[in-house]
């Protein structure tokens, strides 16, 4: 089968960049104290506007791109984390254009990032969209993601999820591992031309992953489940003062839920209960024995006891809810809103056990800049 094109829509150079976002962003880093030292405001707006005049777009300084990308953490509505936001590490690849060089930086933000298990938040930050050119486009949602194989009878291996994108990277000339499994990595698609998709396999020692085990039962493990330590977003522009940079990956820690009460249990994703609770001797055919609940509980703990046993960082939902809360706390003392997403903030196990579910937050402003962008 031919390859299809990977772009839905047309990738081309971006217009100018809009002065008024640009001021509107300069401000704010004067305001809030996060300008290169030694430089006034004057003076930078000036050179910014003479900038956009002359080439249609300007580049961030340092100190602007590094407050740029904590303040998009910040604004992240969906995000129970933002606690940390100013101790996001900021890689500036900004000159990384090429598909192998991106790919290249990708694998060492997951080395860098993931040091072994003592997970840092971390940004990568490819070249901008300019009237010039577009900058790079990582097609993966996160760069580390496992396949999904669909067979005739529609049953899939591996992560439902992805057995769309497994099709496209198959298409494209990956070969999946002899014996396929359900947790096999897939390969980094980067477009760094327009109608120039490359894939790029991820070096085994750059993908960290921790083998699931229960600390109470030992049929546990022969599950044979495990889970990759570092959740690292790689479709979300990140975009700061007018600019946009499609290609800009980040990452935090895990929480709990998000791999146990999730990704291992949603019914189309790995869809696990069943099998847990029947391993468990769980009468499945009522729904009034709670199975599912009970099976969610131990999946989740087998996860967060096997990221301890392996050292690796994880939060818990009840930990992490009460980090929130004292973030959106420090926010209004700062005289700031944190606008927050409920549904997304409230844990998918024992909501209303955490102190998060107790109340209701400021409502997320889709136009908040700076900001990570829906996937396009
Ligand atoms: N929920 C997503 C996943 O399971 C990751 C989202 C980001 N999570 C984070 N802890 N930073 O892969």
């Amino acid at each position: 089968m031919p390859a299809r094109p990977v772009h839905s829509q047309c990738v081309s150079a971006e217009p100018s960049v809009d002065f008024a976002e640009a001021e509107e962003f300069l401000e704010r880093v004067y305001a809030e104290g996060a300008a290169e030292a030694g430089e006034r405001f004057e003076t930078r707006l000036a050179a910014v506007r003479a900038e956009i005049g002359e080439t249609g777009t300007y580049r961030h300084t340092a100190a602007e791109l590094a407050y740029g990308a904590r303040v998009a953490w910040r604004n992240s509505a969906r995000c129970i984390g933002r606690l940390y936001w100013r101790s996001l590490r900021i890689r500036d690849r900004r000159r990384v254009t090429g598909a192998a060089a991106v790919a290249g930086e990708c694998v060492a933000h997951l080395r860098q990032a993931g040091r072994g298990g003592r997970i840092r938040p971390t940004i990568t930050v490819f070249a901008p969209d300019s009237p010039a050119a577009p900058g790079p486009r990582i097609h993966n949602e996160q760069l580390i993601r496992y396949a999904g194989y669909r067979f005739e009878d529609g049953s899939v291996l591996g992560d439902p999820k992805y057995a769309e994108f497994t099709e496209r990277v198959r298409e494209l000339g990956w070969r999946p591992p002899e014996r396929k499994g359900s947790f096999d990595v897939l390969p980094l698609l980067i477009e760094a031309v327009p109608g120039e998709p490359r894939l790029f396999t991820l070096p085994p020692d750059a993908v960290l992953e921790v083998p699931l085990t229960h600390p109470d039962h030992r049929w546990f493990a022969g599950l044979g489940l495990r889970w990759h330590a570092v959740p690292a977003i790689s479709t979300m522009p990140l975009a700061i003062g007018g600019v946009t940079y499609p290609a800009a990956p980040f990452n935090g820690w895990y929480l709990g839920t998000e791999v146990g009460a999730r990704n291992l249990a949603d019914g189309q994703r790995y869809d696990l209960l069943p099998v847990i609770a029947e391993l468990m001797g769980l009468d499945t055919a009522s729904e009034r024995t709670l199975w599912r609940d009970r099976a969610l509980v131990e999946l989740t703990l087998a996860v967060q006891h096997s990221f301890d046993a392996a050292g690796v960082t994880m939060a818990d939902h009840h930990t992490e809810s009460r980090r929130f809360l004292a973030h959106v706390e420090r926010e209004e003392r700062a005289g700031r809103r944190c606008p927050a997403d409920w549904s997304w903030i409230v844990p998918p196990l024992s909501g209303g056990q955490t102190a998060v579910f107790h109340r209701y937050y400021d409502e997320p402003d889709p136009g908040a800049r700076p900001a990570f962008l829906p996937p396009p």
